[in-house]
């Protein structure tokens, strides 16, 4: 995500999409009129998200488009920096030792850079998993990622495993994931003084996508509409008018997502890394138009109706709900901290010691993406690292130096 990304509101002053990918732009659209239609009107926005992202063969992330890096809309860590790679892979041993379990799977492995780095560097330190598989929503991107690990590391490639669903249980091993619950579809609230809408979409007599606001058809929603108003009642004093119009997303999506993965959790650990905040940060009342966003070619914005399809559509997280979703399914978190700390604490220092300061180009380079992944105002306190275990509380390096979960 975020980090070399501008922030511009004017869609219409972005890149002109090329005649095909407009066309598939329109196409995707079509497809989610149809939906909206057969559903009587309107769908929430978490239906259009999820069809924006993934209808098959045409969302987001299901066609062909190139999305991480440079040529695409947004970067990721590991895509910056094998060092971010290299350190999970320090902190993945720990955890195999204090797990006895081998086994590691990543969800939403994206181009698959990540996997490399990480099987490379556990190789190199003599700890080989017996398996890597991964789980992929994506179709294109699933062949995307046998490609590059056939294409980079033959050698390994027998370790690796694609499954089409999550295993069943019990599941023994370590679940990791970059950037994974931002990319789940979100549903959005609207707050008023004396009243809880949610968001919904429907398409106005031109065949735009427009916004419907109306009465949550979901408990578990207005439960939470609910929690967020009483926590602006602690604010009180930092706003006259707390809850003038307030808009905000919630992820049921992860929380459900947390809860299955710890009842197919055998013994093991979950490291989740991703941006966001705690619930306190997250809905400040000062936060009054949340925290959805849009990337299209490295263009920041806020319309999730421009050109669907050809643009990645996110909201930050909330880790205190995955922690509370965590602790009520069975699982103890055992680490919680900014990246830049997990990373300077999890082996950053040791992996760059041998650079060589007289290489002035490569010694550049790499202080650059260090920057990039360690500096406050780039994605260093931002994203966060979230550690979640099953049976046994797990101590690792990267946590000791601060850990944050009081503030869950
Ligand atoms: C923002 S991208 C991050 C990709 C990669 N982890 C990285 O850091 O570069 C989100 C990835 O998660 C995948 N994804 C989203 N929801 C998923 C789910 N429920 N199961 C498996 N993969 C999922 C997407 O297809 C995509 O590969």
């Amino acid at each position: 995500m975020p980090s070399e990304t501008k922030t511009n509101n004017t869609p219409h002053a972005f890149p002109e999409p090329s005649p095909e990918t407009k066309a598939h732009s329109d196409q995707l659209k079509s497809f989610i009129q149809n939906k909206i239609k057969a559903s009587g009107g309107k769908i929430s926005f978490a239906d259009y998200m999820n069809l924006a992202l993934y209808a098959p063969g045409l969302g987001y992330y299901s066609a062909g488009l190139k999305k991480f890096g440079k040529q695409g809309d947004f970067i990721t860590a590991p895509e910056i920096s094998p060092l971010f790679s290299q350190c999970l892979a320090l902190q993945c041993i720990q955890i195999m030792k204090q797990t006895q379990q081998q086994v590691l799977l990543e969800i939403g492995a994206g181009s698959g850079i990540m996997a490399i780095e990480l099987i490379l560097e556990l190789e190199k330190q003599a700890q080989l998993p017996e398996q890597y598989l991964i789980l992929e929503l994506s179709a294109d991107l699933r062949e995307r990622q046998q490609q590059a690990i056939q294409n980079r590391i033959p050698h390994l490639s027998e370790r690796f495993l694609w499954l089409d669903r999550l295993p069943d249980k019990p599941f023994n091993g370590i679940i990791i994931a970059n950037e994974l619950l931002d990319a789940m579809p979100v549903h959005l609230l609207k707050l008023k003084a004396d009243n809880v809408f949610e968001r919904y979409v429907s398409v106005d007599g031109n065949g735009q996508f427009i916004w419907l606001d109306s009465a949550p058809e979901n408990t578990r929603l207005q439960k939470i509409a609910n929690e967020i108003k009483s926590l602006h009642q602690e604010y009180a004093h930092l706003n006259d008018e707390p809850e003038a119009s307030y808009t905000t997303e919630v992820n049921l999506q992860a929380i459900d997502w947390i809860k299955t993965i710890a009842e197919l959790l055998g013994s093991g650990a979950i490291l989740l890394v991703d941006y966001g905040y705690t619930a306190q940060e997250y809905y400040h009342p000062q936060r009054s138009m949340g925290t959805l966003m849009c990337h299209y070619q490295h263009h920041r914005h806020d319309d999730p109706f421009y050109l669907p399809g050809l643009q990645d559509i996110t909201a930050h997280v909330n880790f205190s709900s995955i922690a509370r979703a965590a602790t009520e399914s069975g699982l103890s978190v055992c680490g919680f901290t900014t990246q830049a700390h997990f990373l300077m604490s999890g082996g950053l220092v040791e992996l760059t010691k041998d650079l060589d300061p007289d290489d002035v180009l490569r010694f550049s380079e790499v202080a650059r993406q260090i920057k990039m992944l360690t500096l406050p105002e780039e994605m260093g306190e931002l994203f966060k690292v979230i550690l979640l275990a099953k049976d046994k509380p797990l101590s690792l390096a990267a946590f000791q130096f601060k850990d944050f979960q009081n503030r869950l």
